[in-house]
């Protein structure tokens, strides 16, 4: 197979996401430009706009803007869709609002646990009634907090997002440590926007006192979970070379890159640059000749949504790969660890569980063959699309539209860049 083309990912997601919630709360008008224009994140401008902000259309790469308004109690259900990260910092957002809102989400997302933040928000004094058991359909209504030293049990932005973001709305002290560091894209946002945000170690914390960001002006830069999609094909091919144009590359996103260089993948990292406060830079990608390596679990949360397609790559690299300490892929938009590994081995690869490590054992002339399931889950079908264009593969998909949740148009752009 052969790789080539320059391609630019997407808007990143969580940081979209993020910037649509703060911009719906800000004193007046704010400017996102390049932001992902997906389904998750259309779900999060239509709940703002639900709470009394004005947003406009959000299109892949066209910049929205965004008319902050205090807001007020929705007269309908907030459907959350297929969105983790819409549901659980809405929920932060809202614990600091004095109304009643009620939450709910697509069939993946209702079985997704909530009390990992329900938990610390009715501590800090949110009123939560569940309706059915640990996940949405659930009610919360906001108002009064009280401050929070939260040692959280996951290491999960969500968590520390929705806490940071009730603290900060509701007024009071908050404080979050995790057992390892998790994406830190609401304090880099938040310390852009002027919010007195601390960090140290694994300790976020913000001081008591309102804060209400000023309307602002933000150019997002590319999601380096998209972009792990087309550095994995460019590796896996044998001829070719791809670049791919502004990703970021946030230390806290980054162990997809270097867990794949130490398995002895060609990337080089060209044009590094800041953009608003996230480094970005321009990768080049060449085919390579990979070797299994082992994921520790403190890498993990660098890495937690590029390891579907670090197991493809696994998949067809020489030796066992190990991933220790991933058992959170449970909690995913599917069971990611029980579907990875029996998509593996409908395709004729020896893949194990135990406890809480997935072992694949890689071989780069195998052929895959087969059909997989997906169940609805962008970032499997995406990396099993990827090794579905491998040399050999013949790989039929049970679906493919679910990469509209967080990559428009991925099948077209993987279809762009590969030949025979
Ligand atoms: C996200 C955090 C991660 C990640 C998800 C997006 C975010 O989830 O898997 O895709 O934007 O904060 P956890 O915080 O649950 O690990």
């Amino acid at each position: 197979m052969r790789v080539d083309g320059v391609i630019t990912p997407p808007g990143d997601k969580s940081i979209t996401h993020r910037a649509l919630m703060l911009a719906a709360l800000a004193r007046g008008s704010s400017m996102i430009h390049d932001p992902l224009g997906a389904a998750d994140t259309r779900t999060t401008a239509g709940i703002m706009r639900r709470l009394g902000a004005a947003v406009s259309r959000l299109r892949d790469g066209k910049g929205v803007r965004v008319l902050g308004r205090r807001w007020r109690a929705p007269s309908e259900t907030l459907h959350c869709g297929n969105s983790g990260t819409t549901a659980r910092l809405l929920l932060g957002l809202l614990a600091a609002h004095p109304f009643t809102s009620r939450l709910s989400g697509d069939r993946s997302l209702r079985r997704r646990p909530m009390r990992r933040v329900t938990e610390p928000l009715s501590e800090m004094g949110a009123r939560i009634a569940e309706h059915a058991g640990d996940g949405l359909p659930l009610t919360i209504r906001g108002g009064t907090l009280r401050r929070i030293r939260y040692q959280s049990p996951v290491a999960s932005a969500q968590i520390k997002s929705a806490l940071l973001f009730a603290g900060l709305f509701g007024g009071v002290g908050v404080s979050v440590t995790e057992p390892h560091r998790s994406r830190d894209h609401t304090e880099r946002l938040l310390r852009y926007l002027g919010a007195p945000i601390r960090v140290s170690g694994t300790t976020v914390s913000i001081p008591a006192g309102e804060f209400r960001p000023e309307g602002f002006e933000i150019t997002i830069p590319g999601d380096p979970s998209s972009a792990a999609f087309f550095v994995a094909l460019a590796v896996l091919a044998d001829k070719g070379e791809l670049i791919v144009r502004n990703v970021g590359l946030n230390p806290t996103r980054a162990g997809f890159l270097r867990v794949l260089q130490r398995m002895g993948g060609k990337v080089s990292i060209e044009n590094p640059r800041d953009v608003a406060g996230e480094p970005v830079a321009d990768l080049v990608v060449r085919p390579s000749r990979l070797r299994a390596t082992v994921v520790h679990a403190a890498e993990v949360p660098s890495l937690i949504d590029e390891i579907p397609v670090l197991a493809i790559i696994a998949a067809r690299s020489a030796g066992v790969t190990e991933f220790r300490g991933v058992g959170e892929l449970r909690v995913k938009e599917s069971d990611r660890l029980a579907l990875l590994a029996s998509n593996l081995e409908r395709l004729g690869y020896d893949v194990a569980i135990q406890g809480d490590t997935l072992a694949v054992q890689g071989d780069p002339d195998h052929a895959p063959i087969g059909r997989v399931v997906t169940a609805s889950d962008h970032r499997l079908v995406m990396a099993l699309g990827v090794l579905a264009k491998t040399d050999g593969a013949r790989i039929a998909l049970s679906e493919r539209s679910s990469a509209g949740v967080s990559y428009p148009g991925f099948f077209s752009v993987l279809q762009g860049v590969v030949s025979p």
